[in-house]
């Protein structure tokens, strides 16, 4: 069954640790992310984009195969099925299509605007028991066609947010998402702390989490980044295993045209990513 992401991240927050959110694009994908989540005890969260979303036939069909996944897997870690960047229209739809958790993306409103609509979804969500996560500060680079510069968010701005009852809270603080630039600053460690000095107890969401140095992934954790978001690692993992496969003439090789041997070993090197990812976020063991 699906859960929301509150008390995974709570208590996440309490044990500094960060627990993962993995975007899923099709069957396989998510089937390696479950699985792993599985083999590690660790709580998962499965991050869907609205272009994801509509790429694998709408919110209806990802939650009826999530679901599927977790009866027919016998999976037993906590597991939710969040909206990633969620538009206000979109996280109405995937909370009516029987997702556990939304994130709705207003960073790109007057902070106003961002307020007031962030305020009614914090109300739809409390009332069903779902978890909202909402955005103060554009995250950098471009996701799904959104182009965002990478700015830091005023720690002001993030308490207002906070305040409103929201479950996580995803701040920019120099991270961009996809592969980072040669003369990338790092992350804000400064703008960080202030906002977890004036944000308490609330959790805090790191996107872009590809590429990110680990000594700054553990120094990020510290000062209470307790979700962390991955999506284009696992997409040049899977790239590069299939590339691997074909250029090694494998397809040609009886039947190794066959899908489920030719993604097969895009699906491992997903399921390594994932691995490797839970152990640096110290979710292991967490379920
Ligand atoms: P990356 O694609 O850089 O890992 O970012 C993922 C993300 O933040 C999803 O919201």
């Amino acid at each position: 069954m699906l859960v929301s992401a509150k008390e995974m991240l709570t208590k996440a927050k309490a044990g500094k640790y960060a627990v993962g959110q993995f975007n899923i694009n099709n069957l396989e994908w998510t089937k390696a992310i479950l699985l792993t989540a599985e083999e590690l005890k660790s709580p998962v969260i499965l991050g869907v984009s609205e272009g994801a979303g509509k790429y694998m036939c709408g919110y209806t069909t990802v939650v009826g195969m999530v679901n599927g996944m977790i009866k027919e897997l016998g999976i037993t870690v906590p597991v939710a099925l969040h909206l990633d960047h969620g538009s206000y229209e979109g996280a109405k739809k995937c909370i009516e299509a029987g997702f556990s958790s939304v994130m709705f993306d207003g960073s790109h409103y007057p902070i106003e605007e961002n307020i007031e609509k962030t305020k009614e979804l914090v109300g739809v969500c409390n009332e069903l028991g779902l978890s909202l996560e909402a955005e103060v500060g554009a995250i950098g680079g471009e996701e799904d066609g959104v182009i965002g510069t990478g700015e830091c968010a005023d720690p002001k701005e993030c308490k207002m947010i906070a305040d409103l009852g929201v479950t996580m809270l995803a701040a920019g603080i120099g991270n961009i998402h996809g592969k980072y630039p040669e003369n990338w600053a790092g992350l804000s460690f400064d703008t960080l702390d202030a906002i977890q000095q004036l944000t308490g107890d609330m959790p805090l969401v790191l996107h872009g989490g590809t590429g990110i140095p680990a000594d700054m992934i553990k120094k990020a954790i510290s000062l209470g980044v307790s979700k962390i978001n991955v999506n284009t690692e696992c997409q040049l993992a899977f790239a590069a295993a299939t590339r691997e496969y074909i250029e090694a003439g494998k397809d040609l090789q009886g039947k190794g045209f066959d899908p489920r041997k030719l993604l097969a070993p895009g699906f491992e090197a997903i399921k390594a990513t994932v691995k490797e990812k839970m152990e640096l976020f110290g979710s292991v063991g967490k379920a």
